[in-house]
């Protein structure tokens, strides 16, 4: 089975301004940037990004986006594209479950963010996950492949690839899937992926995502499918954003 680098990303989410995320940002280079095994990835929103990316230069952690558009230029008022970030970010969230439930984003849509982000050399980190409801039908598992296979649609580049499980019960509440949960979860997400793409199901890299603090992300990370954390709150302070990335370079 091939190994497969852990990967702790922060989605600070519309938190944050230009100079407190400057600060938040060189926080967690210092306190971070010599831990090694990890690829650490920080996604502060739009207008902090080419701060953000200056401040990180030639440091080791990454810079990703929270969005991006599937369109290449024109008339898409607040939208920014791939080109605008290609020379700022390495990665780019998309389908993150605030997107598609407050902004009405369809896995069609996904899926074009996806190939466009990839097409630019950018690395989508693509998101999925299942709310209470489902979970209470006991439906988790079929919604999910459903979602990431039409989020997937188009998608080629299975080197440029991380999935993100991230359940929307657990996204801000406190209330973490347990590791069983996610390990789940994430193995039907691999299973997805080896029935579209046999040879990329041992490499794609899957994440856990909601709730993660550092009270949990040692046994979130130690589940065999897991292979590291899209976080949130925890990612906005530097200390404790920099224990997860600690705990991912030790597993
Ligand atoms: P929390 O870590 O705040 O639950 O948010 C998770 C998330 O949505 C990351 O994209």
């Amino acid at each position: 089975m091939a190994t497969r680098t852990p990967v702790i990303a922060g989605n600070w989410k519309m938190n944050t301004d230009v100079e407190s995320g400057l600060k938040l940002a060189k926080g967690i280079a210092e306190l971070s940037g010599a831990v090694g095994g990890v690829d650490k990835i920080v996604c502060p929103p739009f207008v902090s990004i080419a701060s953000v990316a200056q401040a990180l230069a030639g440091s080791s952690i990454q810079v990703g986006a929270q969005n991006v558009s599937a369109n290449t230029d024109g008339a898409f008022t607040g939208e920014v594209s791939t080109s605008m970030l290609q020379s700022l970010v390495s990665h780019a969230i998309v389908g993150h479950s605030e997107r598609r439930v407050l902004y009405g984003e369809t896995s069609v849509q996904v899926a074009e963010k996806a190939v466009a982000a990839a097409n630019a050399g950018i690395t989508p980190v693509l998101c999925i996950g299942e709310d209470l409801s489902v979970r209470k039908l006991g439906n988790a598992e079929s919604f999910v492949a459903a979602q990431l296979e039409a989020s997937l649609s188009g998608v080629t580049d299975w080197d440029s690839l991380i999935v993100a499980y991230e359940p929307v019960w657990a996204i801000g509440t406190g209330e973490a899937a347990t590791s069983d949960q996610a390990q789940e979860m994430t193995t039907v997400c691999r299973q997805v992926i080896r029935s579209l793409a046999p040879n990329a199901a041992d490499s794609v890299r899957v994440l856990y995502g909601g709730s993660v603090n550092s009270g949990n992300v040692v046994e979130l990370l130690a589940q065999p499918d897991i292979d590291g954390a899209l976080v949130g709150g925890a990612s906005l302070k530097a200390e404790e954003f920099s224990k997860l990335i600690a705990a991912a370079g030790a597993s």
